[in-house]
Order: C-alpha cells, then structure tokens, then sequence
C-alpha cells in the first residue's frame, strides 16, 4: 500500500525537473554557496510557511523557527542561527514574524497545563506580564491575542538587539536592520509593525554592551 509520506518525495522530484528545465543552472548556481539577505525568525506553524508568503526563491532567506517566534537567550539553536547569519553570512535584514491565531500565544494567555512546553511559554508569559496593563484592558478574547501577538514581536526584535552578537555587528558599522512584522493567516497579508532597529539607540541605554577590550580597561 502506498504511504501518504511517499507524495512528499514525488512531489521534490517533479519540482527538482522542472526547475532544471527552468534554469539549467538552478542547482549548479546554489550548489555554489548562499549569501541570503535576511535571516527570517518565524513561528513552526505549518500555515506560515517563510519562502512561500514572501515570494523567495532558495537562497534568500536563512531561517530559524519555533514555536510563537522567540529570541530566547540562552537557546543554543537560535544563538548559533543568529551567528552564523550576523558574523558569517553578513545578512542586512532581520525579520521577526509572528502571526495571528497563534497557538503558543493563545496557549500562553491561559492556565491550562501542557507539560515541557509550559517551561517555553513561559518566556511569552513574561512578555504578557510586561504589557499586563495594555492587555488586560482588552475585553474581548480574540483582540487580546492578537495584541499579544504584536507586543510579542515587538518584544523579540529588542531581544535580538540586546545581544551581543547584534551589537557587535553595529560596532562595525555593519548595516543590519532588525524588523517586526505579522502574518494574518486569515487574509495572507504581512503587517509591518514598523519597529526598525538600527543601532543601539533604539535600545534602552541599561542594554548596550561597550566594546569587550574597552569594558576590561574601565571597569578594572
Ligand atoms: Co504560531
């Protein structure tokens, strides 16, 4: 009997043959190296699928994904990602993008147990706590979790910009902006929440790391 997972596989060799027949240099060209442009931070909800809502080919977007899009700091997974695109791949664009009808967002909202997730969503708990006064005023369910959804990208880009690995980058004057966006899975359309970090004056003074050699001569 043939196994539904099969599809997947004729599927990747009917698309394989007609890229080549396409462009017979598709996988020669990409088989030489990436330098994408953006490092895309997104949610593992199967319904936003990076490349396909934004129209980018193999080779433009890195990508890291998780459950309600977070830039948690001691996560090996997104640490390295963000590494490896900031310092090697020298991206230009960050992008966080959450998406309304999250689950972990709605999950995070309530009290229910979940078991080992409980100890992620916590993070997003966090993020509620700070803005307990925006929220809480909002009275109907479905319009506090969207708002949640936008404070929480909003939250991740100053995440990312806390780092270490991001404000080095702007030391050395490399151009890197870091963007929150919103995928309404109900309509397709991408919302800029137009917070655009471009150095550390968007971020509060209490975050900005000196340089490491100058930090060893003034704080001795
Ligand atoms: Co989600």
């Amino acid at each position: 009997m043939e196994k539904s997972y099969t599809k997947l596989l004729e599927n990747n060799k009917d698309w394989a043959i007609r890229k080549k027949k396409d462009d017979p240099d598709f996988f020669k060209d990409l088989a030489d190296g990436q330098s994408p442009d953006y490092l895309w931070i997104g949610c593992s909800d199967s319904r936003v699928p990076a490349e396909v809502i934004t129209g980018t080919k193999p080779g433009e977007l890195f990508v890291h994904r998780n459950i309600a899009n977070m830039v948690v700091h001691s996560d090996m997974n997104l640490l390295s990602v963000l590494s490896y695109a900031v310092e090697v791949l020298k991206v230009k664009h960050i992008i966080v993008c959450g998406h309304y009808e999250c689950g972990g967002v709605v999950a995070a909202m309530g009290n229910r147990q979940y078991g080992l997730i409980d100890n992620w969503l916590r993070h997003l708990k966090d993020v509620y706590r700070y803005h307990h006064k925006e929220l809480d005023k909002i009275t109907d369910k479905n319009e506090r979790a969207r708002r949640f959804v936008e404070l929480n990208v909003i939250e991740q880009v100053h995440d990312l910009g806390k780092t270490s690995i991001v404000q080095n980058a702007w030391k050395k004057k490399q151009s890197l902006h870091v963007h929150g966006w919103v995928y309404d899975i109900k309509d397709g359309i991408i919302k800029d929440l137009d917070v655009n970090f471009t150095g550390p004056q968007d971020l509060h003074a209490v975050y900005h790391l000196d340089n490491i050699l100058e930090s060893e001569g003034k704080h001795k």
